[in-house]
């Protein structure tokens, strides 16, 4: 279906009852709705916004367009939930109805502010010669949960140097100032990210680009966002326009990070290391991350990416977000473990011991549609090993580990219904290891793989058959032990 400029900027308060439900029913007669994943009533979910802890309760916002599995007018929709595994659906937190915002309120970020949690967010607008001019905005919820929008924005220009490509605020504080990063492109047509200060999140100074080692490193940098952690400086962002290199950066777009000292605000340099890719699967963008009351730092993504099509399409909604991992620095390199609180769904539990030696074994009680896995391969001389999973008479998606090329590998080939092919169906990374660690997140239409507690994820939609729930562990040219607990999630 073709949408048309009418169909894709039409309000919410324009549609008829009958049209949202209509819309839901057909989003309720997919088969791939996800079980334990935020996922949209109807329409398209994409990046996690205003990820924040205000008064005794997680929330998470995200971008949403409530009338088909595409890219129009977005919306900021609010979740929360008090321990990260139960969400519950508030609502419509932000509508895109001002001048400011009349093309979308697109992605930002939150922070508590004398008691009241303020959201910071980019108005998206266009011109009648659809020339686009963003806008940063502020929306603030006090403790009844009611959401005001400020009436004007807090920063209306853009910085000479940098194109219309300005957005996705991601805010902090530290000593008596708010900073902003907000992403950008700059008039040569290469990313990077600006910094803001502000004493009170309404007037904001532009203090200048922050300064890195990638000077050329795509055409734009979207969703940043800036941490400290182990007295290091984390900087995250999303490229768009990296070539692919060896196994990596083989998805449309990227998400990743650079570890480096602390940021400098004054003289706006980040010294830091290489890029790395977050997640090392096919369906992750645009994470945002929150310091929780317990101290910890924790991500979501957008468990998909711009410019595919998915096959929920055709259900009216595409998407959902990434279960909320905790994030920690060892050696050097962001570890990401799923956090703890997602025992809560553990439900029948089931174990095993073995030695796998033949090419490949089913275990009995070992099958399922939606779990948590936890498989740990030792004493293993086998050139590669690894498990099956979602596996039915045509269809498996496939985690091993190649020892000898010292490979870590996802094979979605025969996941099930297909889609984005044209950017592959296999993604690998290297890993030196001895023995391995597969804790895995299996939901309907999606696995979570976490290597090796956390030093590697992989992250892919898979859209297989209801009846694919076979479990397969394997060993190739040799044998390996394997010890292996399965957890049902109702
Ligand atoms: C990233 C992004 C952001 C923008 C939002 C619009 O996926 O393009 O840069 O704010 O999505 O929905």
């Amino acid at each position: 279906m073709k949408w048309t400029k009418e169909q894709r900027y039409k309000r919410l308060d324009e549609a008829g009852e009958e049209e949202i439900l209509e819309l839901s029913k057909r989003v309720n007669e997919c088969p791939w709705r996800q079980k334990f994943h935020i996922q949209p009533v109807t329409g398209l979910l994409n990046d996690p916004n205003g990820f924040s802890f205000y008064e005794g309760e997680y929330h998470l916002f995200y971008q949403w367009f409530p009338f088909g599995p595409i890219h129009g007018l977005k919306y900021w929709y609010h979740t929360k939930s008090k321990d990260l595994v139960h969400w519950e659906n508030v609502g419509i937190a932000i509508e895109p109805h001002d001048y400011f915002d009349s093309h979308g309120a697109y992605s930002g970020s939150a922070i508590e502010y004398n008691g009241k949690l303020y959201l910071m967010y980019t108005g998206n607008t266009r011109d009648e010669k659809w020339h686009r001019n963003p806008y940063q905005c502020i929306a603030i919820m006090d403790s009844s949960r009611r959401i005001t929008k400020m009436k004007k924005p807090v920063i209306s220009n853009i910085p000479t140097g940098y194109t219309e490509h300005f957005r996705d605020p991601k805010v902090w504080k530290a000593g008596d100032s708010f900073y902003a990063i907000i992403g950008a492109q700059r008039s040569d047509e290469t990313g990077c990210v600006l910094l803001y200060s502000s004493p009170n999140m309404m007037d904001w100074k532009f203090e200048g680009e922050i300064n890195t080692d990638l000077r050329q490193f795509g055409y734009m940098w979207e969703c940043p966002d800036y941490f400290e952690l182990n007295q290091k400086g984390i900087l995250i962002f999303s490229p768009q326009g990296i070539s692919q290199k060896g196994d990596e950066f083989q998805n449309i777009y990227q998400s990743g990070y650079m570890i480096g000292d602390k940021l400098d605000v004054a003289e706006r340099n980040f010294v830091h290391g290489s890029f790395t890719e977050l997640d090392r699967g096919f369906d992750f963008y645009a994470p945002q991350t929150m310091l929780d009351p317990k101290g910890r730092r924790i991500l979501s993504g957008w468990m998909g990416l711009p410019e595919i099509d998915y096959p929920t399409d055709q259900f009216g909604w595409a998407h959902c977000l990434t279960l909320p991992r905790e994030i920690t620095i060892k050696e050097n390199k962001l570890v990401q473990t799923p956090v703890s609180e997602l025992k809560k769904l553990r439900g029948e539990e089931i174990t095993v011991e073995t030695i796998i030696t033949q090419d490949s074994a089913l275990i009995d009680g070992f099958h399922g549609e939606t779990y948590e896995l936890i498989a740990e391969f030792t004493e293993t001389d086998a050139d590669e090993f690894g498990i099956e999973l979602r596996v039915g008479v045509q269809e498996k998606t496939i985690i091993k580990y190649e020892k000898t090329k010292k490979k870590m590998v996802l094979d979605r080939t025969f996941s099930g219904q297909r889609f984005a092919e044209k950017f592959g169906t296999i993604r690998k990374c290297h890993l030196e290891a001895e023995k391995i660690k597969f804790h895995i997140f299996v939901d309907v239409s999606s696995v979570e793989i976490f290597i090796n507690d956390g030093e590697e994820v992989f992250t892919a939609r898979i859209f297989p058959k209801k009846e694919s729930t076979g479990i397969r562990f394997f060993a190739k040219e040799g044998q390996a032990k394997l010890s292996a607990v399965k957890w049902a999630i109702a």
